[in-house]
């Protein structure tokens, strides 16, 4: 997997357009001062999205943006390396009900193994039921698409160390760091990132967090910096009525002696 960032380098993309990430504003918009402060809670996000769909008018719900927006990012992480036929292993870690995982299943050239996961059983439920009803085809045949309820902070009772080749958080830190219980949980989530992810993995983080801050957090939650420190890039993804969203890509500490 190629990893493509510089630390600090900042790369402009073309702008967003108003109409991939309008929608994802309005919903922010118009959510209850409950919601915002504890983003971090099961409860909170079952009931967000439990009022925001039903089965009969199912509409994927993405925060900041849709697949598309990233896909150019996210694609080119997938290609593997040398001549190997493994399938990738993706993670949308938090997924709620967004068509990211489902993109990169149905766009991605290569063979990938895309699980989506969200502590919230109403969002992995509303996501499973729309495969089935309108199931999506995979970009090759060799791909899978997973659906799991789980809690992220505790990846590693899920997934072996050292087996995943990309994990993608699209607001899921963003979320546990706004809410008032949540900055503990985002580090842990964060460490148990790195230790899942294959030594050539990453993990994207989407975010409209400011570099000064958010480089800050991740070089003190990860281990700070030195021989064996996570590598940490920002990429800007684009602007959009003067928010400027970015890419975070972490890349496991070496794990040689
Ligand atoms: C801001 S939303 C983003 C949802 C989705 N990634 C998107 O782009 O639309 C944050 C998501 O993180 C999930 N979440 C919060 N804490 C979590 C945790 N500990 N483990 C897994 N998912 C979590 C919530 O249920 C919610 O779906």
């Amino acid at each position: 997997m190629a990893v493509a960032f510089n630390r600090l380098a900042l790369t402009r993309l073309p702008t967003l357009t108003r109409s991939t990430v309008a929608p994802a504003c309005r919903h922010h918009n118009s959510m209850t001062a409950d919601l915002i402060n504890n983003m971090d809670k099961k409860e909170t996000w079952d009931r967000f999205y439990q009022e925001n769909n039903g089965v009969r008018n199912f509409k994927n719900f993405e925060w900041f943006f849709g697949f598309d927006a990233v896909r150019d990012l996210i694609l080119p992480l997938l290609q593997p390396q040398q001549s190997s036929d493994a399938a990738g292993r993706v993670l949308d870690m938090g997924c709620g009900t967004s068509a990211l995982g489902p993109g990169i299943f149905r766009h991605s050239p290569w063979p990938v193994h895309v699980t989506c996961a969200d502590i919230s059983p109403v969002a992995v439920r509303l996501l499973k039921e729309q495969s089935k009803s309108r199931p999506v085809q995979p970009g090759h045949p060799s791909s899978s698409l997973t659906f799991l309820e789980m809690d992220c902070s505790v990846l590693q009772t899920q997934f072996d160390l050292g087996s995943l080749d990309l994990i993608i958080d699209k607001g899921t830190t963003d979320a546990l760091l706004r809410s008032r219980e949540g900055r503990a949980k985002a580090g842990q989530i964060l460490r148990q990132c790195l230790g899942v992810l294959r030594q050539s993995g990453c993990l994207l983080q989407f975010s409209d967090e400011d570099p000064d801050a958010r480089m800050l957090w991740l070089e003190g939650e990860s281990g700070g910096l030195g021989e064996r420190a996570a590598g940490i890039g920002v990429q800007e993804v684009g602007v959009l009525r003067g928010v400027c969203y970015y890419c975070y890509l972490i890349t496991p500490p070496s794990r040689a002696h």
